[in-house]
């Protein structure tokens, strides 16, 4: 049969986002979405288990303010200042929907989080990638590349690479960018501190975080963002009316209620990071100083690509990005103290003998 498409020549154009890969296969050691290794909050598995069915016939609260509220006084700010999304992928897409189109570009850090340009593809808007400086920092004049756009964009900490840019820095670009800069904090509970007070300082200025990491509560797909009322208000226009599912808005709720758990799993992992970042670099290894859960690191002969593949060969599963800045790379996501032991012990048989 012919096909003759029926698509905006945008998206037939366009390549997509690749997620990373979620295998079907139990015996693998999955250490590339940076998901946490350990179960969320005991609290959660209570609300699952005393939840009652009969409610999921209504529609969830549209806008979640009792999500919202908790939110908000986790964060110390107002129920006005917060939006929530399914996962912060959804609160990214909301963004990009507000603030580009044909005329309005946006503007993003080259490497970073890849659906950024993917989601100014699908809104048509031209995406001006601003390329971070050999040792993944900030460049000099990205606000003078950045002028062009109505929206910046970066993470903080940054992701695929998991450094920090400073505080100050980010500030200065959040005093003298013309349009929109959004931080992206998927990883700040790993971090030694974070801008969400900028939100709260500037109008032009959203942050935004999500359960998928340092709650592990990837699965139940919450993000929010914080801002200003006013650019609150515009995005909730944007978004779908029940964009948020009930069961998500009552376990987020109460693992947001369970602060001490977070502390004590982020605790674990940021000490597990450190140990084994140690242990790479006894070997050779070079690597950007993370301030995630994960670390981004290159081998002894700088062959990110073949360190990855020989991984693989060993059941684990860490991800590589192609490309002239992350090639020499592969990105761990931190795993158990037993997964990251096996990690090593395959490092050291590849690369302690040389
Ligand atoms: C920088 C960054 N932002 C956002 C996300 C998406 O998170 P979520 O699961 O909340 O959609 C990721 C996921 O890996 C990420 O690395």
């Amino acid at each position: 049969m012919d096909y003759k498409s029926y698509f905006r020549p945008t998206v037939d154009a366009m390549g997509g986002y690749t997620p990373g890969e979620q295998p079907k296969v139990l015996d693998l050691i999955k250490l590339n979405t940076n998901e946490n290794p350990y179960p969320p909050s005991p609290r959660v598995e209570e609300v699952l288990r005393d939840f009652d069915t009969a409610k999921l016939r209504l529609y969830p609260e549209p806008t979640a303010d009792s999500l919202r509220d908790v939110i908000a006084s986790v964060n110390g700010v107002q129920r006005e200042n917060v939006i929530v999304g399914n996962g912060s992928d959804d609160i990214l897409t909301i963004i990009v929907r507000c603030f580009c189109d044909a005329k309005r570009k946006m503007a993003c850090i080259d490497p970073t989080y890849s659906l950024y340009p993917v989601l100014g593809e699908l809104q048509g808007a031209e995406c001006v990638r601003i390329e971070l400086d050999d040792d993944f920092s900030l460049p000099d004049d990205i606000l003078e590349q950045a002028a062009v756009a109505n929206l910046l964009m970066f993470a903080r900490p940054n992701a695929p690479t998991g450094n920090l840019f400073p505080r100050e820095r980010v500030e200065e670009i959040c005093a003298h960018f013309r349009g929109i800069v959004f931080i992206d904090e998927a990883y700040v509970d790993f971090s030694e501190n974070n801008c969400l007070d900028l939100a709260m300082r500037y109008p032009n200025v959203i942050v935004s975080r999500t359960m998928s990491k340092s709650y592990a509560l990837a699965g139940v797909r919450l993000g929010y963002a914080v801002a200003n009322a006013k650019i609150i208000d515009g995005m909730m226009k944007m978004k779908d009316s029940y964009n948020v599912n009930m069961l998500t808005q009552r376990i987020a709720i109460e693992a947001f209620k369970d602060g001490e758990y977070l502390r004590r799993m982020v605790d674990k992992i940021i000490s597990t990071r450190n140990r084994i970042a140690a242990a790479l670099k006894e070997l050779g290894f070079t690597m950007v100083p993370s301030s995630t859960n994960f670390l981004f690191v290159s081998p002894p002969d700088g062959n990110g690509r073949l360190y990855f593949e020989e991984l693989r060969k060993h059941n684990i599963i860490v991800r590589y990005f192609p490309g002239k800045k992350t090639g020499d790379y592969a990105r761990i996501s931190i795993g158990t103290d037993a997964e990251m032991d096996r990690v090593m012990e395959v490092t050291r048989s590849i690369y302690g003998a040389k």
